[in-house]
């Protein structure tokens, strides 16, 4: 069964929203949510195909009787023109601009050591500076002067992020991000939070895998309390709460929708090693070594 939203009906009506990242994966459950809460939503991404056929696919559950419509638009977070384009198109096309949803990013699996500067930058370009550009934009074009709502996308990274060291880095830095506009442009009526999810599995993150995708999503399932992946759909419900009335007082936070995951074990295996420094020399290294190799008593 597809999933319904569990806010009222109509409860976005005559608002807009940007959700970038908006035609794959979390992106696209967040849009789906918003239109059949009666939302205007623009989703965008670098890549016009897929905008389009999510858009196509939104626009065929928008019931005659909705408000809601689909507009998708290209764009390049990680260029500010491209972001500025954007947004003047959204206020072109609409005359407002009540949400942002910064869900637009992307990153490789690698071993720090092995991460070129070039891999380094781009990810931290999309995630981190693609994520300023859009609030810097929406701001200063739209809710400096009318308010609005900021919702930030990052991830589950509290335990650092080994074999991905780029997005933890940026996703830590919009967590800093989240709370610094929440405090700069309280005073405007905006409101910035943001959401973390855990290890969600997705149609559009397993084609993105390929083979390894199966493995990978597996791998992960033992290191969740629920002991199962999350859904797109259970990120969205979350998102929709802060950009909501009901989220009226709840700024500067990052939510974590992770079934507890960020508070588990880490994935990451250390292996057996004694490159360890030594402790200092004393009656308490002797008690160590005495618990790791006991002297026989007889
Ligand atoms: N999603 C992943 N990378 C992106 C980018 N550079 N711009 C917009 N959306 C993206």
């Amino acid at each position: 069964m597809a999933a319904t939203s569990a806010f009222r009906s109509g409860l976005f009506n005559h608002k807009v929203a940007i959700v970038t990242g908006g035609g794959t994966g979390i992106g696209k459950a967040i849009a789906t949510e918003l239109v059949e809460l009666g939302c205007n939503v623009v989703i965008s991404s670098r890549k016009m195909e897929r905008l389009e056929s999510a858009a196509q696919e939104l626009k065929e559950k928008i019931a005659p009787s909705s408000h809601a419509s689909v507009t998708p638009i290209t764009c390049n977070i990680r260029n500010e023109d491209e972001v500025k384009t954007l947004v003047s198109a959204v206020l072109k096309r609409y005359g407002r601009i009540d949400f942002l949803v910064n869900n637009g990013g992307g990153q490789f699996s690698s071993p720090a050591e092995h991460m070129s500067s070039k891999g380094w930058k781009a990810v931290i370009d999309t995630n981190l500076t693609g994520t300023f550009h859009c609030c810097k934009e929406v701001y200063t074009a739209w809710m400096k002067e009318n308010g609005g709502v900021i919702v930030n996308i990052i991830a589950d990274m509290w335990k650092g992020f080994p074999g991905m060291a780029h997005t933890g880095a940026a996703r830590a830095a919009v967590d800093n991000l989240t709370k610094t506009l929440a405090i700069e442009w309280a005073s405007k009526g905006v409101r910035v939070n943001a959401i973390a999810p855990g290890t969600i599995i997705s149609k559009t993150a397993m084609e993105n895998y390929k083979e390894y995708g199966p493995t990978l999503f597996k791998m992960s399932v033992p290191f969740s309390p629920a002991k199962r992946l999350g859904v797109p759909e259970e990120i969205s419900p979350a998102v929709c709460f802060l950009l909501s009335p009901a989220a009226s007082y709840i700024s500067g936070a990052t939510i974590r929708v992770d079934a507890g995951q960020s508070l588990y074990h880490s994935m990451w295996e250390i292996p057996d090693h004694s490159a360890w420094p030594e402790a200092p020399e004393g009656e308490n290294l002797d008690t160590l070594r005495e618990l790791l190799n006991p002297k026989s008593k007889l």
